[in-house]
């Protein structure tokens, strides 16, 4: 505890070393604090570790919170609050265009769709109130995520579709992605977020089919569901860091300090990775912590410590390092048939915090999107974005031809919705009147993400399919 005020006013003194001290306040400060607020909204929200700690009574909800040593870096961020309001101005001056949600439009096979970006667009007001699903029509909605059940009230944030500019993006159905995934594995490596996605998506397809749920482990850190119909097996593979990151543990108690071996990536998800069609790889939300960088034997340096002769690494350079591994180690995948595996990079997902963070009573009630010309992409989530973005692009242009690779960009899109969390409505018992802003509502904006990935696979099919004849 005593210590982990120190990485925090380290930071702010040895940001940019290079710069003048004019420009660090000018250019270097809005980061730090940036780099601050998020380090603390994440660390609350992502330690919803599921290893049974300490501090919280008898956990029995699926993801609880791992309170420890998170205090100061709270109080730091309270100073990012105090001279950072979040650039989060609500215009109501949407466009105009309405569309009907309610069916799946007949996907037409024009040829816009191939080259269109998917990620570039804007939300337009569906017609009608409604979504894909209920919490009822819904078997495996999470607890935490089941917003109208503890409370939420409004249910216009449902009626919101994502236009990209070019195209318009199909509506989902399931019975669509059940077929192009007949007979394959399709594996979420992630954390929470990736969950969450996971979760979205079972929603979605058990519309057409209940899936049944073959494995948990005692954490639940690893579920895989099957859909006998149709022969998918869908999972969750739990990852903080992609690659291999322990936590220090001293005296029998975690630290909440971890070592991070760019040298490794984590074997929860490596070795599954030869069975699997489908890989949905995210991170990001746990690098936002005092950890220590090992590569080659190396130190590499640390992100938040404040130790003289250990070189100071921020956590834009942590993630590369975290997707450049884990993108190396898929691409050169030995035990993957050719041709087989397609792995799709989700990129970060906001939290959307105002007015304070978790503890400081932070709030997420908003009920409708923000504008796209009300994005600032000066903020940190974009920054991670673009580091994902370029990792992706490094392996795909270094692409043996062995693995397929596509993107999910969400983040743009995901960057208008602060409407979408929890907030207060994710039924926490042991911690009440803290929210949840990280976190996706289910139903909720985060289905668009399945929306995307059925857009992804139906592309990367006509490809397959393209390059099948050409070969034959
Ligand atoms: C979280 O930590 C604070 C400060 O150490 C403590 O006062 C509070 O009771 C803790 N909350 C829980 C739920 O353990
Ligand atoms: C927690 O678990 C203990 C032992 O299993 C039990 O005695 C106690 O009543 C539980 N407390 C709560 C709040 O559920
Ligand atoms: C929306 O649905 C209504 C009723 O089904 C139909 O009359 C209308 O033409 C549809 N609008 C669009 C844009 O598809
Ligand atoms: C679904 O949400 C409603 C409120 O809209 C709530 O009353 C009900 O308990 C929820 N049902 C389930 C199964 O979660
Ligand atoms: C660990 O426990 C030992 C014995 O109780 C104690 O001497 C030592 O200071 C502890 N170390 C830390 C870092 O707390
Ligand atoms: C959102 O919550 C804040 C803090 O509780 C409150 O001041 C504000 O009025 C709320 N806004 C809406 C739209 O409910």
């Amino acid at each position: 505890m005593k210590s982990s005020s120190k990485p925090f006013d380290h930071k702010f003194h040895n940001y940019g070393k290079k710069e003048s001290c004019a420009n660090l306040l000018i250019k270097g400060l809005p980061f730090v604090l940036t780099s601050l607020f998020i380090a603390t909204i994440l660390t609350f929200f992502f330690l919803y570790s599921p290893n049974p700690l300490t501090l919280l009574p008898n956990q029995t909800h699926d993801e609880f919170i791992d309170n420890h040593s998170q205090i100061e870096e709270h109080e730091h961020a309270n100073d990012f609050i105090k001279h950072h309001s979040q650039n989060l101005n609500l215009n109501q001056e949407h466009e105009d265009q309405h569309v009907n949600i309610s069916k799946p439009s007949p996907s037409k096979p024009n040829k816009e769709k191939k080259t269109c970006d998917l990620f570039k667009g804007h939300w337009i007001r569906g017609l009608r109130g409604s979504s894909y699903y209920t919490n009822s029509s819904c078997p495996t909605i999470p607890d935490s995520k089941n917003c109208f059940k503890h409370g939420r009230m409004d249910n216009d944030f449902l009626n919101w579709k994502w236009k990209p500019e070019q195209c318009e993006l199909p509506m989902f159905d399931p019975k669509i992605f059940l077929n192009i995934v007949r007979g394959k594995k399709m594996a979420f490596i992630g954390d929470s977020v990736a969950r969450n996605h996971m979760d979205s998506l079972l929603c979605l397809l058990s519309q057409e089919e209940i899936p049944k749920d073959i494995h948990k482990d005692s954490e639940d850190k690893f579920r895989t569901y099957y859909f006998p119909k149709y022969d998918f097996t869908l999972m969750i593979l739990w990852s903080r860091f992609l690659i291999v990151g322990e936590e220090r543990i001293v005296n029998g108690t975690d630290t909440g300090i971890f070592d991070l071996h760019f040298d490794k990536v984590d074997e929860d998800w490596a070795k599954v990775i030869p069975e699997l069609d489908y890989a949905i790889v995210s991170s990001g939300h746990w690098f936002f912590r005092l950890m220590y960088l090992h590569q080659g034997g190396k130190l590499l340096g640390c992100v938040y410590c404040s130790e003289k002769n250990v070189i100071n690494r921020d956590s834009d350079f942590t993630l590369r390092l975290a997707f450049e591994a884990t993108l190396n180690y898929i691409n050169n995948c030995k035990e993957c048939r050719k041709g087989k595996l397609l792995t799709i990079l989700r990129t970060f997902a906001p939290a959307h915090f105002e007015g304070g963070i978790w503890n400081t009573g932070g709030y997420c009630n908003r009920t409708s999107p923000i504008n796209k010309g009300e994005v600032d992409l000066n903020r940190f989530e974009w920054n991670l974005r673009n580091v994902q973005m370029e990792e992706f692009m490094k392996v795909k242009n270094n692409n043996k031809g062995n693995i397929r690779f596509e993107i999910l960009d969400v983040t743009n899109a995901m960057m208008m919705r602060p409407d979408g969390h929890p907030g207060q409505h994710w039924g926490n018992k042991w911690m009440k009147g803290y929210n949840d802003c990280t976190h996706w509502c289910l139903p909720g904006a985060i289905d668009v993400w399945s929306e995307l990935l059925l857009a992804i696979l139906q592309r990367e099919g006509d490809q397959e399919r393209i390059m099948s004849f050409g070969l034959e």
